[in-house]
């Protein structure tokens, strides 16, 4: 019970923006979490190490692209002071260069989404596009 009034103190003390960023970050770490996991399924199909199921590439993706979605949304106004976010200055230097990385990484996901790809040759350009995203994007908006 004390810890809710405590909260809604804190929250009528407006020092709320704290707590929606660090929020907000939990989401964007949640939301690459989900990314990762679509991946690791994923991956080992591409190389032809797991057997290609078709219906798995789908969930996965479908996944991937629920992650993707509102992802740039995820990123306040200001960037927050917060010691556990990977996220780069530039995202807040180059929104409109972070948000076509965005777009560009569900474009490919819906892209496969749409195809369908029945077997593996067709799978495997499409995956190899869609995780050329993870890279070119973390280079430039992720600190490492
Ligand atoms: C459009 C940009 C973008 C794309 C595309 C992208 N990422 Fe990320 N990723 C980020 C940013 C930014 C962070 C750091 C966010 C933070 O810590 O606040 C991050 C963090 C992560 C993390 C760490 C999450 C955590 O718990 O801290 C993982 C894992 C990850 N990404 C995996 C991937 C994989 C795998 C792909 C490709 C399939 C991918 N990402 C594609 C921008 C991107």
């Amino acid at each position: 019970m004390k810890k809710i009034i405590m909260f809604f103190l804190i929250y009528a003390f407006s020092i709320v923006f704290v707590y929606a960023s660090s929020d907000s970050v939990k989401k964007r770490q949640n939301a690459m979490q989900q990314v990762r996991e679509a991946t690791k399924v994923l991956f080992p199909m591409a190389k032809g190490k797991t057997d290609y199921d078709d219906f798995v590439v789908i969930s996965m993706l479908d996944q991937m692209l629920n992650a993707a979605k509102p992802y740039a949304s995820y990123f306040p106004i200001e960037q927050e002071a917060v010691a556990h976010s990977e996220a780069a200055e530039t995202i807040w230097t180059d929104r409109s260069g972070f948000k076509q990385s965005v777009n560009k990484f569900i474009d490919d996901i819906e892209f496969a989404l749409n195809a369908e790809p029945e077997n593996l040759d067709d799978f495997k350009p499409m995956f190899a596009k869609i995780t050329n995203n993870c890279q070119s994007c973390h280079q430039v908006y992720r600190m490492k």
